[in-house]
């Protein structure tokens, strides 16, 4: 897996939050203790990505989790345009038109991710949408297209993380949410692991949202996390 320098920023920290306002005070008081934000498109669709761009220039890193999908040529575009904005990661759907046009589009160091099968999708919803293949089985060919069509890493669940490694190899990334720290409530994610486990298994970066937003210190949260990673 790829080399990170800074063990902070293998934490990337979810700002889902109602307002730029409220981001930028959890920023503030996290402090110097993460390097890394998501926005996604709650805060995406409420002037967060000029604030994105604000926080790049401010040297923190961004994720820019809108999950794009469309004919290639607004894609390519779209990403053309996204690449302006300063971020590190920019997530799309990984249907390999897509996936062709954004890289195509991509530039100025932008890393595009793409999300395989959404982690809410189990067999049966996955025969709703009109797929004849289960889930695992969707999953590992995605990857594989992925990885051909040279897409820089992957968002899955860390459940299904060992099973994409094998796919991908080691020069791509593999991203994961539902992440809590032994101590943290659940929420609805069901299938998490602890930092540490993700980083046992191998896993680059582990996205975190209400275990830090919702905490009395999320400074202290988050420098944990960082912790127990790099002692995994
Ligand atoms: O608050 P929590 O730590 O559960 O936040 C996880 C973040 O990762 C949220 O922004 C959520 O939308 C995102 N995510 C997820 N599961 C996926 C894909 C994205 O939880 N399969």
């Amino acid at each position: 897996m790829p080399d990170i320098a800074d063990p902070r920023d293998r934490l990337i920290v979810a700002l889902d939050l109602p307002d730029v306002g409220a981001a930028e005070r959890l920023v503030e008081r996290i402090g110097d203790a993460a390097t890394f934000y998501k926005i996604g498109y709650r805060l995406g669709y409420a002037d967060g990505l000029a604030f994105a761009e604000r926080l790049a220039k401010q040297g923190k890193k961004t994720f820019l989790d809108l999950k794009l999908h469309d004919i290639g040529n607004t894609v390519e575009e779209g990403v053309r345009s996204v690449s302006n904005l300063g971020a590190t990661f920019l997530t799309v759907h990984a249907y390999p038109q897509t996936m062709r046009a954004a890289v195509k589009g991509r530039g100025n160091g932008l890393k595009i991710l793409a999300v395989t099968v959404l982690t809410s999708y189990d067999d049966a919803d996955a025969a709703e949408a009109g797929y004849a293949l289960p889930v695992a089985e969707l999953v590992a060919q995605r990857a594989n297209q992925a990885r051909d069509i040279g897409i820089d890493g992957i968002v899955c669940s860390a459940v299904e993380a060992q099973a994409v490694r094998r796919v991908v190899g080691s020069e791509r990334l593999i991203v994961t949410p539902g992440i809590r720290p032994a101590d943290a409530g659940l929420g609805d994610q069901k299938r998490v692991m602890t930092p540490g486990q993700a980083r046992a298994a191998g896993i680059d970066h582990v996205v975190v949202g209400r275990p830090i937003t919702g905490a009395d210190d999320p400074c202290a949260v988050a420098q944990r996390i960082v912790a127990e990673m790099e002692g995994a």
